[in-house]
């Protein structure tokens, strides 16, 4: 099998890169250096930005999100200056709010002990609260040009496709972040880890892959196989318990809801709740333990969700 190359799929980038906002084109090096001279750099705010954003949201779910915080906070530094509570409210419908209010710290931060120079180094990224690995490796790689292997789900798909990689999920990832590794480039680092990750968004995805046009098909070993659905590996699912509990639908006088917003840490942190007994296996489904003392009636019907561990 031929070995794949980050030249087949830089290429396959600089044709098909998704547009998306905080974005600049593809940066392909001419071989005129005066043309190079004009091209965009990218602006680390908003890769920055972006990539907070996608942390547990999808690309559609952010766009208009990341175009209005853009809008309002044009730089780190108005940011930075903005309420909380502004903040908080411009989030609000993309969850998990611990992210907003890293934001709005690392802003602060940003501004105070950089002089509203972002970070560039992997380092000083991870000392920025909401900033994981995989968070500093795509900045430090996109906005700054270093050679950082860039691994998201989606990555890791095309990577355990590409190799066949026997290992399941999790185990897996310390072998899928050596094969990200050894395919970086030392050019175009951050057009390379966009491209892998348009890749698996757009060809490589989880249902139907698009193989055919996938420019790293000749060195895909899922795909001599035959099999290219069943990477990555991942252990069975376990059975998930059923947790129960009761919510309560509470209403004023004045016809407002009473709602109330969950702690920031742990599931749905930070989020807003009608009030609810305890979620558990048992199934917390004590009147005692409601929000305040009334005659309860008690509402038709029942709400189900599924989470990863769970289903309430
Ligand atoms: N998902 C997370 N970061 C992304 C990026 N920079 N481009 C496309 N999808 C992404």
């Amino acid at each position: 099998m031929v070995r794949p190359k980050s030249a087949d799929l830089l290429r396959w980038y600089d044709q098909n890169a998704r547009q998306l906002p905080w974005r600049v084109p593809p940066s392909a090096p001419s071989e005129d250096s005066s043309i190079n001279q004009d091209l965009q750099q990218p602006d680390p705010y908003r890769i920055w930005l972006s990539e907070i954003m996608l942390q547990q949201t999808t690309v559609t779910a952010v766009i208009p999100y990341f175009n209005s915080f853009i809008r309002r906070w044009p730089t780190i530094k108005d940011l930075a200056e903005a309420q909380l509570d502004t903040v908080l409210q411009a989030w609000a419908g993309l969850g998990y709010y611990a992210r907003a209010r890293n934001l709005h710290k690392s802003a602060a931060i940003i501004v105070k002990e950089h002089e509203g120079k972002f970070p560039n180094t992997k380092k000083e990224l991870l000392e920025l609260p909401g900033v994981g690995p995989y968070t500093a490796s795509a900045i430090a790689a996109i906005a700054f040009g270093q050679s950082e292997a860039v691994v998201d789900v989606n990555v890791e798909r095309v990577l355990a496709r590409l190799f066949a990689v026997q290992e399941t999920l999790p185990t897996a990832k310390t072998r899928l972040n050596e094969l990200a590794r050894s395919l970086t480039p030392k050019t175009r680092p951050g057009d390379y880890a966009q491209g892998v990750m348009d890749l698996g968004a757009t060809i490589c995805t989880f249902q139907k892959p698009k193989c055919e046009i996938c420019p790293w098909l000749p060195s895909c070993k899922a795909y001599k196989l035959g099999n290219v659905d069943q990477f990555p590996k991942r252990l069975p699912k376990e059975k998930r318990p059923i947790r129960k509990g009761i919510a309560f639908w509470v209403v004023g006088v004045d016809g407002s809801v009473l709602l109330r917003r969950r702690p920031e840490t742990g599931l749905l942190g930070g989020m807003i709740e009608v009030p609810s007994t305890n979620w558990d296996v048992a199934g917390s489904m004590d009147l005692f333990k409601a929000p305040l003392l009334a005659e309860w009636n008690e509402l038709p019907g029942k709400v189900s969700h599924s989470f990863t561990h769970f289903k309430l």
